[in-house]
């Protein structure tokens, strides 16, 4: 941060801040000057107007083609919030999400789509952690996750596809990318660089838009009444996806209690 955009209360406490950091040194660390720090620089939730799902999931479509999943979804939304709100959305670097792509940097992991629409809920909402005031809203990201692995997917058709012929449609049982596009391909026979598994991934994203943009809006109407569709962390002792059975089979492990 530069020093002209610290104002001198700031800059007055940050010194504040320092000489406590000077007298922590003593007891063992720095860490409690360097947490005050950040906790005065992060200022969230953003502010939501609301949004036109079919508009967002066009938005979405043609994105793809630039900067593929995950980058589309959080685009398709801030784009427009730009324009509605102004800051922050101004300054958030929407095209540097771009390596969510192939399941983060190709590895296949979370579908960028997925993570897309939780940076967007997170910003917006706020965690799924926050606490019960949270629990209708802040779990729009974790919900979208279950609606994503349930769902036959593509959904949305855009208006002027780039592909004509007809995209098969698939449900993943998995969040993940990997399992996502390799079910895909499975079912409908093309290769992973062919125009249609391209266009398929194109109108996921677009799909994931509208369904977070609906959600979206429930929630700033207070309508958003879903709750938290899944605690693993609480019912089995681990973080997971739900179908524990689709990678462990009929033996599912039981995680050390501690005890
Ligand atoms: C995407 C695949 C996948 C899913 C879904 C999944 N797991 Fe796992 N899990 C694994 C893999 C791989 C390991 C590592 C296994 C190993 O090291 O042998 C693992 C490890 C574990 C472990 C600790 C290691 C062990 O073998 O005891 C537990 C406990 C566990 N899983 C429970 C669950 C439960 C409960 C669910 C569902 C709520 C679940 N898993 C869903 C793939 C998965």
């Amino acid at each position: 941060m530069t020093e002209d955009r610290l104002s001198r209360r700031d800059v007055l406490g940050a010194a504040g801040v320092i000489a406590a950091g000077a007298a922590f040194i003593g007891l063992g660390g720095a860490l409690p000057r360097a947490e005050a720090n950040v906790a005065k620089m992060e200022k969230w939730p953003w502010p939501y107007k609301k949004l036109d799902p079919a508009k967002t999931a066009e938005i979405a479509y043609n994105e793809w083609y630039r900067v593929f999943c995950g980058a589309a979804v959080v685009g398709s939304v801030f784009s427009q919030l730009r324009e509605k709100v102004g800051e922050p959305y101004k300054s958030f670097p929407i095209d540097a999400f771009v390596f969510l792509e192939g399941g983060m940097a190709g590895w296949g992991t979370i579908c960028g789509s997925n993570a897309g629409a939780n940076i967007v809920s997170n910003m917006i909402i706020g965690p799924r952690i926050a606490g019960p005031e949270c629990e209708n809203g802040a779990v729009i990201g974790s919900n979208i996750m279950k609606w994503y692995s349930e769902t036959s997917l593509p959904v949305y058709m855009p208006k002027d596809p780039r592909v004509k012929t007809e995209i098969a449609k698939t449900t993943s049982d998995s969040p993940l990318c990997h399992v996502s596009v390799g079910k895909w391909m499975k079912a409908s026979g093309y290769p992973i660089g062919s125009p249609e598994r391209r266009d398929r991934c194109a109108r996921v994203a677009a799909s994931v838009a509208y369904k977070l943009v609906e959600d979206l809006n429930a929630w700033k109407d207070g309508k958003y009444a879903e709750k938290a569709a899944w605690g693993p962390v609480k019912n089995f002792g681990i973080t997971a996806q739900q179908n524990c059975a689709d990678c462990h089979g009929a033996n599912i492990p039981a995680p050390p209690t501690g005890k």
